[in-house]
């Protein structure tokens, strides 16, 4: 069962042009499951039609305060009470000035009022409007009163301007929507995370890497976000964009990774809030180059030269955390929860249990706390691929296999997997 399938949903709809975008929002809801209805201000309705956000909602749009659909007249109260999630967007200047006033004139003012579940704004509007005083002070006036914002963002809007005023993409309100909702066992925790593969330059033109897509590294950090956390991603080079809200610090060599990775540490105890686990999903290269050529490398001209390749060691981050957190919880002091993943190949009969063998020997040599195998070579594990099918070995020597789930479950199953360590 997805999040949002047992989910009801408001989207209110205030006049401005970013309504389209508001149908983006609509049409992902229900597609996630999410019960949904439409509360449209009158202006709204000038810019997308009752027909299309019924279609798209599959209820009739709530309009008119004096136009109730509920029997008893009371639309405003229940529709404020009885959903889960209630968003308005876009949130235009003018509801921003009302809801900071107080005002209740209309049925989506009314239910503002009435509400007293998770409400987030998406703000839309011209730059000037949204930098004005008047503007501003409204915001702050919304934000002191423990409302949530998501966006608006730079770039160009419908006017031909330019500057922050943008709605947020539908997929970012969404987002933001489900971290309001999710559960918090990772709030006051900073998680580190590493992703993605790390390449290593031979010359200005080729490097050596691997196949990681950083599609795990970005489920946890996307569930460590949801569920509270601030989290430092350091990732190598990957063509996801960064979860919003991580602070991402991108490394393109492992050596890079190692250097910023231990700066991190080192920072661990100065950083607020302090640092509760590293979770270290990168695909580091093993070898780097011995050598990098200033210039390309050239073919031979006559007979075939092939230059050799040498290579060295590059260091192991996991090993390396895993043994600082060791001695850290030798002088008494409680370490930081330290997790490795494994990317192992097992493709004789018995993969799983070969592929079992290979990293239990592999967590005694990291030292690392948990050790997180799966079998590339298994249907639905491949790199790049959107599920995974985990094993979780525990230093203690207990064990969990996970069923196949989307790399994003498993992402959420190893945070909440954490949090219950934490208690
Ligand atoms: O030894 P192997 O590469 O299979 O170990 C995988 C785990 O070790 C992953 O958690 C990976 O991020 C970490 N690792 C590391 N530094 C390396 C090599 C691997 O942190 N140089």
């Amino acid at each position: 069962m997805g999040f949002w399938s047992d989910k009801s949903v408001a989207v209110a709809i205030g006049g401005g042009i970013a309504a389209y975008k508001t149908l983006e929002l609509l049409r992902l809801l229900r597609e996630e499951g999410a019960r949904v209805v439409v509360i449209a201000t009158e202006a709204a309705l000038q810019f997308v039609t009752p027909l299309t956000l019924q279609a798209l909602s599959g209820q009739p749009v709530r309009s008119n305060l004096f136009s109730p659909c509920e029997a008893d007249g009371m639309d405003h109260i229940r529709l404020a009470q009885e959903v889960d999630w209630l968003v308005v967007a876009p949130a235009t200047a003018d509801i921003l000035a009302r809801m900071a006033g107080g005002h209740g004139d209309d049925l989506l003012t009314t239910v503002l009022l009435a509400r007293r579940g998770p409400v987030l704004l998406a703000p839309a509007m011209n730059p000037a409007m949204w930098a004005h005083p008047a503007t501003q002070r409204n915001v702050a006036q919304l934000q002191a009163d423990g409302i949530a914002l998501v966006g608006p963002e730079y770039g160009p809007v419908a006017c031909g301007d330019h500057g922050q005023g943008r709605m947020a993409e539908a997929a970012h309100i969404l987002e933001g929507g489900r971290r309001q909702l999710s559960p918090k066992p990772w709030q006051g925790r900073h998680v580190l995370i590493t992703a993605g593969p790390t390449q290593e330059d031979l010359d200005p033109v080729r490097y050596l890497s691997n196949r990681s897509s950083g599609r795990m590294g970005w489920a946890v950090c996307q569930a460590a976000l949801r569920a509270g956390a601030e989290v430092t991603l350091i990732h190598g080079p990957v063509a996801l964009p960064v979860p919003r809200g991580a602070n991402a610090i991108a490394v393109q060599s492992a050596q890079q990774m190692y250097d910023a990775t231990m700066q991190v540490w080192e920072n661990r105890a100065y950083h607020a809030p302090h640092l509760s686990a590293a979770i270290l999903t990168a695909a580091v290269a093993d070898f780097r180059p011995a050598n990098r050529q200033m210039t390309k490398i050239k073919k031979g001209t006559a007979a075939a030269v092939i230059p050799p390749l040498t290579l060295v060691q590059n260091p192991d981050i996991l090993a390396t955390l895993a043994a600082r957190a060791n001695q850290m919880a030798q002088d008494g002091q409680s370490p930081p929860i330290v997790v490795g993943f494994a990317a192992e190949t097992g493709t004789d009969a018995d993969a799983a249990e070969s592929v079992r063998v290979l990293a239990r020997e592999k967590q005694a040599r990291k030292g690392c706390d948990l050790l997180v195998v799966n079998n590339v070579l298994a249907p639905g594990c491949g790199f790049g691929s959107l599920t995974n099918q985990v094993t979780i070995l525990h230093r203690s020597g207990h064990e969990e296999t996970w069923p196949l789930l989307s790399k994003e479950e498993v992402g959420e199953r190893l945070l909440d997997h954490l949090a219950n360590l934490f208690v």
